[in-house]
């Protein structure tokens, strides 16, 4: 298995410091062997007080390590990609967790041969509870995708897909989380209108999802309508709750929100080229 070796982050923001944690935590590298390049001021001092690792700017980052990690915003990809490129020949590795920016986009800056792979994390790596899709580019190799599949593993699950499905990926699991917890925001207010106090209606609703999502991870080969059917009693107060939801478009609703995330992160992909 290829050595990590060392590591820089570019931006330090959520997703560069949980990515931080995660190597560090899993003890892939050692923290003498992880830099991070960060312009805001307040971001750097958290990361270096939190990580106790070395800030250093963008072009040193780039000759030092063998990894190089761009978590900025995605406007900024391009850019930051462009000042770097004489620093970053064959051999090196660009791990991209930008929405959208391909990884054609990004070897298009680049010297022939530097291995690039894109990574869509969604923002529980911040509590190690990611689900992450990687796919490699052109130039990246079986070692080169695996060696990133594992720095992303630090902070939870990752699959593999082909790139041309990474914005599906996004509008699913990239955006997620606030599907969730927008669906939990209104779990919460609905037992609020029955008469439940918040932090009680809170815990039962936190532990509801968490309950609902083990059932789903103890049996992979199991539809979720199989196991929807199976709590759905005739005449009871499950389906008169799931007919609400489906009169009320819930399941629509969902499929547009996924397919509408995915839309946007092609088109920052496209504005990513200009
Ligand atoms: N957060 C998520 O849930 C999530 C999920 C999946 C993927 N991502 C991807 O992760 C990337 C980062 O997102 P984030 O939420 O972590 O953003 P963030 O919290 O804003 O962090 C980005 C950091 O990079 C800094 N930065 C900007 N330009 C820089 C440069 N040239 N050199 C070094 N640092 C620079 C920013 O500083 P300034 O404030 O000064 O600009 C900021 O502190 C994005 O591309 C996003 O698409 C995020």
């Amino acid at each position: 298995m290829a050595e990590i070796g060392s590591i820089g982050f570019i931006g330090a923001g959520k997703m560069g410091s949980a990515l931080i944690s995660g190597v560090l935590r899993a003890g892939m590298v050692k923290p003498a062997e992880v830099f991070f390049a960060e312009t805001d001021e307040g971001a750097l001092r958290r990361c270096r007080k939190k990580h106790g690792i070395e800030a250093v700017s963008t072009g040193s980052l780039a000759e030092r390590c063998r990894v190089v990690v761009l978590c900025v915003k995605p406007p900024v990809v391009l850019p930051v990609i462009r000042q770097l490129a004489g620093a970053l020949g064959p051999g090196k590795l660009v791990v991209s967790v930008a929405a959208g920016i391909t990884t054609g986009a990004i070897e298009a800056e680049l010297a022939p041969g530097v291995a690039v792979v894109r990574a869509m994390p969604n923002i529980a790596a911040t509590v190690a509870a990611s689900a992450t899709a990687v796919a490699a580019g052109a130039t990246a190799g079986r070692e080169d995708l695996e060696l990133a599949a594992r720095l992303l593993s630090s902070v939870g699950l990752v699959v593999e897909l082909p790139e041309a499905l990474l914005d599906a990926a996004t509008g699913l699991a990239g955006s997620g989380p606030a599907y969730v917890f927008l669906f939990t925001e209104a779990l919460i207010s609905g037992a609020l209108k029955v008469g439940l106090p918040y932090h009680e209606a809170r815990a039962l609703a936190v532990q509801t999802l968490k309950g609902a999502a083990a059932m789903l991870e103890a049996d992979p080969e199991s539809h979720p309508a199989i196991l929807r059917d199976a709590v759905t009693t005739p005449g009871g107060t499950t389906i008169a709750a799931l007919h609400e939801l489906e009169q009320k478009g819930f399941r629509d609703a969902v499929i547009s929100a996924v397919e509408a995330a995915a839309e946007r992160s092609r088109e920052l992909g496209g504005a990513g080229k200009k």
